[in-house]
């Protein structure tokens, strides 16, 4: 018994001619090549459901399993390897301490989290315009100029599904095929590739430890050419915590007006996980850079709200446009529950108020305790973090080790396998974020898990030879 319908391309008033009753078992749908003998100029699709068991091969066209070269030009995340066995160890039984995560340890302030559950229950479940709604980009253009300096009107806000999507459709939005996005290294993992997903090149700008990671102005001058549409900025960083001084950021400013084809986007998620006497500076702030900045901020990391998916797009309202463009094409407007929470969390007071600062204090203090007991460990690096929570760590004098029963430590991602191994902590490899001489810690754990962590990576380490003059 076989089953047949047609589809015809060309007129679409009754495409599908499903029999009314159910079929008992379908096979896979097989797709007929356009029929040659079919007189009418009309394109023909057959396509056949059969309940025979076996289908005849004649009638199965082979499936394309090719994808895009946009996609295939992308970088497998190399965190995965380690992530994967972090989790098949933890499945066999292994207490794996995991302090790879890029997220708070703590939960959502609870007038955060009460304003998200009252969303829900006044029903406050239906799409929100696709900027996000007024009241919240009132408040951010608010906290923008309070705690930034920057003035925004709501037209120049565009709320989404986390930062992440500000940055990549913000890419995407001024990107043409063959610019050049400018991405000073150790970078956070994304920025390359969403360079790549807009047909653009991503020009990495190596920065040296010895310079607390930050990037050098003459070396970002000389790497400027006619292509060069977009430096990333990200301050505090992830994965360094290094925090760009004013003076610095005035530097680059100065290169960057120079070049007119040059905009800026500054990443200022973790704007609010910063260490005194450091202090936060808004690229859009500086003389001359509004017009030519995207400023990305969001929820996630300072108000622990990284499941609410909450960030947003500050800029001139050409470029916020054409990024909600895309973003009324792909998901529409973020979430109307988050977007309630989100208000309440700015509403919190300046930078957070005491739910935020009690989270920072925290995070202080476990960085405090991990570069000391790091600076304790013969033969590494460190540049103090001034923000963020994460330590980035230069181990490369221990690479050429060789251990009985590993192998050889060659470089981040065997050393993070090691210690994984032996130590049974999970950290990211340096090599995902552009630097393969260090390895990436986040101290969003408690400080008891940190010593244990501490302890259990020191004792490790010992089995690998002594460490190369560095
Ligand atoms: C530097 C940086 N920018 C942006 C993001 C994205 O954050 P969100 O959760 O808001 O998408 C992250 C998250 O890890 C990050 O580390």
């Amino acid at each position: 018994m076989e089953a047949s319908l047609s589809l015809r391309r060309s007129s679409f008033s009754s495409p599908f001619h499903a029999p009314r009753r159910s079929l008992p078992h379908l096979d896979a749908p097989k797709f007929l090549p356009f029929s040659k003998s079919r007189s009418s100029k009309r394109c023909h699709l057959s396509v056949q459901m059969s309940v025979k068991s076996e289908p005849s091969a004649d009638l199965m066209a082979p499936v394309d399993p090719s994808v895009s070269p946009r996609v295939s030009s992308l970088r497998p995340s190399k965190t995965m390897a380690i992530t994967d066995q972090a989790t098949a160890l933890r499945q066999a039984g292994v207490p794996v301490i995991g302090l790879a995560a890029g997220e708070p340890d703590f939960d959502t302030p609870a007038v955060i989290a009460e304003a998200g559950i009252n969303a829900i229950k006044q029903g406050y479940t239906r799409y929100t315009p696709n900027a996000g709604t007024l009241e919240l980009r009132k408040a951010i253009c608010h906290k923008l100029e309070e705690e930034n300096g920057l003035s925004y009107s709501p037209d120049q806000i565009l709320v989404s599904n986390g930062a992440k999507q500000c940055i990549m459709q913000a890419v995407l939005a001024v990107c043409s095929p063959g610019d050049e996005v400018l991405i000073p290294a150790p970078y956070w993992v994304s920025y390359p590739e969403m360079a790549r997903l807009a047909d653009a090149t991503p020009v990495i700008l190596p920065t040296n430890i010895s310079d607390n990671f930050l990037l050098n102005p003459e070396f970002l001058a000389s790497k400027i050419n006619e292509k060069s549409r977009l430096l990333i900025l990200c301050s505090p960083s992830n994965p360094t915590g290094s925090v760009y001084p004013k003076k610095l950021l005035e530097e680059i400013a100065d290169i960057v007006r120079k070049h007119p084809r040059l905009l800026v986007l500054s990443d200022e998620i973790y704007e609010h996980i910063i260490y005194a006497p450091a202090k936060h500076t808004s690229f859009a702030s500086l003389p001359g850079m509004w017009e030519r900045t995207l400023t990305v901020n969001g929820f996630s990391k300072a108000f622990a709200m990284t499941g609410w998916r909450l960030g947003y797009l500050a800029c001139p309202k050409h470029f916020v446009s054409a990024c909600g463009k895309i973003q009324s094409q792909s998901t529409s407007g973020a979430s109307s529950i988050s977007q309630k929470a989100g208000l309440a969390a700015l509403g919190l007071g300046y930078a957070g108020g005491e739910a935020v600062s009690v989270m920072v204090k925290a995070f202080q203090e476990r960085r405090d305790f991990l570069v000391k007991s790091f600076r304790e460990l013969e033969g590494v690096k460190i540049s103090e973090p001034q923000g963020a929570f994460y330590l980035f760590i230069d181990f490369s004098s221990y690479y050429g080790s060789e251990v009985e029963g590993f192998g050889t430590i060659k470089d981040s991602e065997s050393l993070c396998r090691f210690l994984l191994d032996k130590a049974q902590v999970a950290l990211v490899p340096g090599d995902a974020f552009g630097d393969d001489k260090c390895i990436r810690i986040s101290y969003a754990a408690s400080l008891s898990t940190l010593q244990d962590a501490m302890k259990k990576i020191k004792e490790a380490m010992v089995l690998l030879r002594p460490p190369v003059a560095v």
